[in-house]
């Protein structure tokens, strides 16, 4: 579709928020890197929301609902389609509380972060273990995020789901399958809400075990850097950085995309670094594994939109 007939579509003013044209992604992933989304609506509240979403759905246009962008490879080409940003559904709120266990709600755009921040202040025990974990809450469901024996999974009640067909439906968690760094959310269905349920203990405790998550973190994970967290998922048993590492991979590199001397399973943008270096990085260091230990590594970041039209 034409740029002007997407204007057509999305006129100004139309919805509370903002809706821009050929928006490059590398703004808004945390690896730097990804061409431009053909249309980037950013609604204000819910119903702009819903009915941005009709209007893609009646024009036939897919939507790509993006969280902070930092599990993320977005092709040189850029996204087609519409990209949702949720910025604007940040609110964490308690809904109800006893003397054991506390009930969030936790909208899907706010930083899981700031939910971990949230959960040490008010001494909120469950989560302690995604310390560090960039994204957001909704990113972590989706991909049901996780490091040292927490899953985002284990603190979660509820979800409200708007679905493919435009209706809002509240689904329990044990409605919903989830894996080791996946989840039964479908690809066109955007996550809103969710309901999560942490245990009431001392402040005190549940901060010292974050400090100690981010320590680790900090001094095992290139932190500082532009990547995507972990490339490759963890094959069952095993440490995928671990077998990069012995393959000899630490501190490749094609063109501006490096693996990380730190720990393997981290690729680092160290300027102007394109996807598609990214994806030829990440299939040389595949095959180098193959050949030195027979297994076969599956990507954990999720890869999307199209490549580079040449000529
Ligand atoms: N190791 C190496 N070389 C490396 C990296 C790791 O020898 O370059 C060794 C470590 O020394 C350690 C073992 O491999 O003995 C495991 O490493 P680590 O403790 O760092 O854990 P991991 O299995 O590599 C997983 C998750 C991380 C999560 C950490 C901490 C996956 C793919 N990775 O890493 O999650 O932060 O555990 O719990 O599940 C992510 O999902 O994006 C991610 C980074």
């Amino acid at each position: 579709m034409k740029i002007q007939e997407l204007k057509d579509i999305f006129p100004e003013g139309l919805f509370e928020g903002e809706v821009r044209f050929m928006e490059p992604m590398r703004s808004h992933t945390s690896l730097r890197i990804g061409g431009p989304a053909d249309i980037f609506a950013v609604p204000r509240d819910l119903s702009s929301l819903i009915n941005i979403h009709k209007r893609l759905r009646k024009n036939g246009i897919p939507a790509f609902p993006l969280g902070s962008g930092t599990n993320l490879l977005v092709k040189d080409g850029g996204i087609e389609g519409a990209v949702i940003s949720l910025s604007f559904f940040r609110r964490i709120g308690v809904l109800s509380q006893d003397s054991e266990y506390v009930h969030l709600a936790v909208e899907a755009g706010a930083l899981l972060q700031r939910l971990v921040h949230y959960a040490v202040e008010n001494g909120y025990s469950g989560i302690e273990g995604l310390a560090g974990i960039p994204g957001t809450v909704g990113g972590a469901i989706c991909g049901n995020s996780g490091a040292h024996g927490y899953e985002m999974k284990d603190a979660l009640v509820s979800v409200e789901i708007l679905n493919k067909t435009g209706s809002v439906k509240k689904t329990d968690a044990e409605g919903i399958s989830f894996g080791y760094r996946s989840s039964g959310v479908l690809s066109d269905e955007l996550i809103l809400d969710a309901e999560l349920k942490l245990e009431i203990r001392d402040t005190e405790e549940v901060s010292k075990k974050v400090e100690n998550f981010l320590r680790m973190r900090r001094e095992s994970q290139p932190v500082w850097e532009h990547t995507a967290g972990c490339v490759f998922k963890n094959p069952p048993g095993l440490s995928a950085g671990k077998l990069i590492d012995e393959a000899g991979c630490k501190g490749r590199r094609i063109g501006e995309i490096e693996v990380s001397t730190l720990h393997a399973n981290f690729f680092i943008n160290k300027g102007a670094g394109t996807a598609s270096d990214f994806v030829r990085l990440m299939e040389e260091v595949g095959l180098r594994v193959k050949e030195r230990s027979g297994v076969i590594l599956e990507p954990e970041i999720k890869i999307v939109g199209r490549d580079l039209a040449h000529g």
